[in-house]
């Protein structure tokens, strides 16, 4: 069989762990191949080794390209020998145009930059005419003059695949490109890495989503513990069985039922309106209500950019209200900010982890400590012995993979970064909990840790709120909905009433 590119017994180690254990991994010609496995299974380090972010010599085993044997030592080399590669965060530049995102760190591949000249002048008007026909070329619609800042997560997320398509390259690399996309950006994506099919590049595709695994790929391999457990051809997809060599357990039910008895209201928000932060005279959120109800779980939809994240963040303090009132247990509260809100027993567990959940030079245990330091103090003084108990318990319940509750969390998996935050949350001991796109990014079985833990919280009398882009997820959970559009409220809807078309059609709506 001749492969495009091949990794041989791939091990690499990072103090306490074994990220690699002799992985294989092999991608054919014009092949879309899904590489999947739990948080911390070590995808994302496989995909550094290919990519010379980690450099030869710092792991054991042997890259092959056609054939002959690759020794990157860093994303440049990688770059040159035709290995795209599109990284789990996003990481754009800020203050710069999307062309110039493009072409920043090699000027030469727009040609704007001749090399014969030596002229140290960039043509703008090349630049963007390449970048131009970049997009064109490869259906990705953006504005290349368009500043990065105003950019969706999605549109930022093609850009960054713009960015590795420059290079032209034979293999492309895509580590969880679809968890910030909204279904539209993802159909957008899905419909590029087709194109480059067709046209022969081979594509590897990390997800968690397994709809996609069987959407998109020619072949699946799955990883474990930072072992290769199986390799499955398209023909022989099997949803359970692919579920159990990542796990390695069965999952009876993803949405565990819940036999809760829902109690009295706990939260009514009243006429909730936010003005918009950059344009006078029009509201971000405008005249929302709603209620929750002790054991209750509300799930809120929308399309992206429908508001659901902001009424949330100005309930829970992070956005200011302009009008409108919040009453927790009957009695009206001032919010307003987060610390009143926590006190309130109200907490957020955010969808950006980046800016709002972790402190990335903190280990696990203060991470998870500090949303509630009292709990774990005596007087002025932190006892870290409580820390520990607290944040092990949480640590196992999550099943959060890492050496000790004392790893520092800019080392955790994209995924199990995501664990914490949600602890730091739970730790809190609320009586109103927001998750706002809690799972993302999140690997199934512990998708399915999470839903225990929210039916564990509705049965202990916590109001729930999720906001979910997934809508199977948002309706194996919720007791009723709220669907948003354009900042209102544009419908509700009973568990029994709620099903995908009807929450669709609320969530188009328009009040113009
Ligand atoms: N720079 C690092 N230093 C120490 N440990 C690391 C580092 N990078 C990754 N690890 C560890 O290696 C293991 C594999 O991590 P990796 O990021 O490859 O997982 P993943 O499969 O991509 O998970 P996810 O689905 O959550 O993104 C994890 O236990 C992680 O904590
Ligand atoms: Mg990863």
């Amino acid at each position: 069989m001749n492969y495009v590119l091949e990794a041989i017994e791939i091990t690499k180690r990072f103090p306490g762990v074994l990220a690699n254990d002799r992985i294989c991994l092999n991608v054919k010609a014009g092949e879309v191949l899904g590489l999947i496995g739990e948080n911390g299974a070590g995808k994302s380090t496989l995909l550094k080794v290919l990519n010379g972010i980690y450099p030869h010599g710092t792991y054991t085993g042997t890259l092959r390209l056609n054939g002959e044997e690759i020794r990157p030592m860093n994303p440049n080399d990688a770059m040159h020998l035709g290995i795209g590669y599109v990284p789990q965060e996003i990481n754009v530049l800020k203050y710069f145009s999307v062309a110039e995102n493009i072409y920043m760190s090699d000027l030469h591949l727009a040609r704007v930059k001749d090399r014969a000249s030596r002229s140290p002048f960039v043509d703008f008007k090349g630049m963007y005419a390449a970048t131009e026909k970049l997009l064109r070329d490869n259906h990705i619609q953006l504005d290349p003059r368009a500043d990065v800042r105003k950019l969706s997560i999605g549109q930022q997320q093609m850009l960054m695949i713009a960015r590795a398509l420059a290079t032209n390259p034979k293999v492309l690399i895509l580590d969880e490109p679809t968890t910030s996309l909204s279904s539209e950006d993802v159909d957008q994506l899905f419909r590029v890495v087709r194109k480059l099919k067709e046209r022969g590049t081979s594509i590897i595709f990390v997800t968690h989503k397994l709809a996609e695994i069987l959407e998109l790929t020619d072949r699946v391999t799955i990883l474990r513990d930072g072992r290769n457990i199986s390799t499955f051809e398209k023909a022989e997809y099997d949803t359970g069985r692919i579920i159990h060599d990542m796990i390695g357990r069965d999952l009876q039910h993803m949405y565990p039922p819940r036999n809760v008895k829902i109690g009295e209201e706990v939260l009514r928000v009243e006429h909730l309106t936010v003005a918009h932060p950059y344009i006078a005279n029009k509201n971000l959120i405008e005249d929302v209500s709603f209620t929750v109800h002790a054991g209750e779980v509300l799930g809120m939809a929308g399309l992206v950019g429908a508001g659901r994240s902001e009424v949330c963040m100005a309930i829970y303090g992070m956005a200011p209200i302009k009008s409108g009132k919040v009453f927790i247990n009957g009695r009206e509260v001032r919010l307003g900010t987060t610390e009143r809100a926590v006190k309130n027993g109200l907490n957020l567990v955010s969808e950006d982890r980046k800016i709002y959940g972790l402190n990335f030079v903190w280990d696990i245990k203060t991470n998870i400590g500090i949303s509630n330091l009292g709990e774990v103090s005596a007087g002025p003084f932190v006892s870290e012995g409580k820390l520990r108990e607290r944040a092990r318990r949480y640590f196992e319940s999550l099943r959060i993979k890492a050496p000790s509750i004392s790893t520092k969390v800019n080392t955790l998996s994209g995924g199990n970064q995501q664990k914490v935050v949600i602890a730091r949350s739970l730790n809190t001991q609320p009586r109103i909990i927001i998750l706002d796109e809690p799972t993302k990014g999140i690997d199934v079985g512990s998708k399915n840790d999470i839903y225990n833990i929210i039916n564990d919280m509705a049965a202990d009398g916590v109001a729930v709120i999720m906001i979910s882009s997934e809508l199977p997820e948002l309706m194996g959970m919720s007791d009723r909905y709220l669907v948003m559009a354009e900042g209102r409220v544009a419908g509700e809807l009973s568990g029994e009433e709620g099903n995908d078309a009807r929450i669709m059609e609320l969530a188009v709506s328009t009040f113009k």
